[in-house]
């Protein structure tokens, strides 16, 4: 069987492949401590499972509108509007299976051939992959870890070509965790509108920001023709099996998104959309709570691996990811680079992370802290013997 040169051109995320083996590993007996999944250890909120457990009951079963119910959409845009002070009406909202179908759908409905994407690094491995299977070119705009890995306007503007039709921000950003501020977000805004290039925002940590910083989104902006954002119910509410998510934006690019959902996936589940307008209309408390929990883990393990002596690590501001660099410890006892260095921690220490490359750098691993404290306590633990064993 001949199989397309499009699909040559894309893997199977990096991320998944260090889960799918920490899995493995788990299921023959292995005691692992996995800090490599990118999702949260919490349950989905009650409130949230009984709504879906009620659309049942009541056999909201069927096809649904491709792009969502009503209902959904309008909670999704009463709950941008009560955390960000936006206005987006739900005719500006389309409701995807997760936050990927919407980021893989805006780029396919915006991407032709060779056309340039500019995509800070590090980035999260799907994003990359998304712009080359939708046959567009990504400008890497590499990033400084001392800055906190801040993508700057000027720096973005220094890459646009004739080509360029698109940038990417993600803020919080996985996998480093790193906040974007209000102000660098706007101005790259700006300079989108200038340009006349589109920005995508991802927006899928947005609720979890540390140290009392104030949620924000771009989208309350006045000057939002060129802007989509993507959202996702799944990190917020603890939600990633459900795939709910959405995008925000121009209607006309929202209609052409539409178009491949309904040669798709068709509508996202029916009964994960009513527990979706539970999640965004109920009670928001877990949120916080979440939120309290993520930021004490946060405290805790970047004080830890600041302790391994060598080991460099930027604070990160939100989301539960968080980005050490290990260079001092690459080229030592055979470790060529982090892919090495994963696969030992791995098993001798039975301590998944993933390594940098899967985000476009070479001397990083992610670590993923949404899990519990005793895990974390312990998967630190381990890191530190396999670091002094060096
Ligand atoms: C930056 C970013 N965007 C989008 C997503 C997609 O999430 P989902 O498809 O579960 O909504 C993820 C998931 O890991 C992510 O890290």
């Amino acid at each position: 069987m001949q199989l397309s040169e499009r699909i040559a051109r894309i893997s199977v995320s990096s991320t998944a492949t260090v889960v799918a083996k920490a899995d493995t590993l788990k299921a023959s007996g292995v005691d692992v401590v996995d800090f490599g999944a990118g999702e949260p250890d919490f349950p989905t909120p009650e409130n949230i499972k009984r709504a879906a457990i009620r659309a049942l009951e009541e056999n909201f079963t069927k096809y649904t509108p491709t792009g969502g119910i009503r209902d959904l959409k309008q909670a999704i845009v009463e709950r941008h509007a009560k955390d960000f002070g936006s206005d987006y009406a739900a005719e500006e909202c389309l409701v995807t299976v997760g936050g990927k179908q919407a980021i893989f759908e805006a780029v396919a409905a915006m991407i032709n051939h060779g056309d340039e994407v500019i995509l800070p690094v590090p980035y999260w491995v799907s994003f990359l992959d998304i712009i080359n299977y939708a046959g567009g070119t990504p400008v890497l705009l590499e990033t400084k870890e001392d800055e906190n890995f801040a993508a700057h306007a000027e720096a973005v503007e220094r890459l646009i070509t004739p080509r360029t039709k698109l940038v990417i921000i993600n803020s919080p950003a996985n996998p480093t965790g790193a906040v974007t501020p209000p102000e660098e977000m706007e101005k790259l805004l700006a300079l989108a509108v200038r340009r006349g290039i589109a920005l995508m925002s991802d927006e899928c940590y947005c609720r979890f920001l540390y140290d009392g910083r104030r949620p924000y989104s771009l989208g309350c902006s006045k000057n939002r023709e060129n802007l989509i954002i993507v959202g996702s119910l799944s990190k917020t509410y603890a939600m990633t099996g459900w795939r709910v998510g959405f995008a925000l934006g121009p209607a006309k690019l929202l209609a052409n998104m539409l178009k491949l959902q309904s040669h798709s996936t068709s509508n996202p589940t029916s009964i994960a959309q009513k527990a979706g307008v539970e999640a965004l209309r109920g009670p928001q408390d877990s949120v916080a709570t979440m939120l309290a929990e993520y930021e004490r883990r946060r405290d805790h393990i970047v004080a830890e691996l600041r302790s391994i002596p060598g080991l460099r690590c930027p604070v990160p501001e939100g989301a539960f990811y968080v980005y050490p660099n290990v260079s001092a410890y690459l080229k030592k006892d055979g470790i060529a680079d982090t892919t090495v260095l994963a696969t030992r921690l791995l098993d001798e220490s039975q301590v998944a992370v993933v390594p940098g490359p899967a985000f476009g750098t070479h001397e990083h691993v992610r670590i993923s802290y949404a899990t519990s404290q005793e895990q974390i306590e312990k998967g630190v633990h381990r890191m530190k013997r396999f670091f002094a064993s060096l």
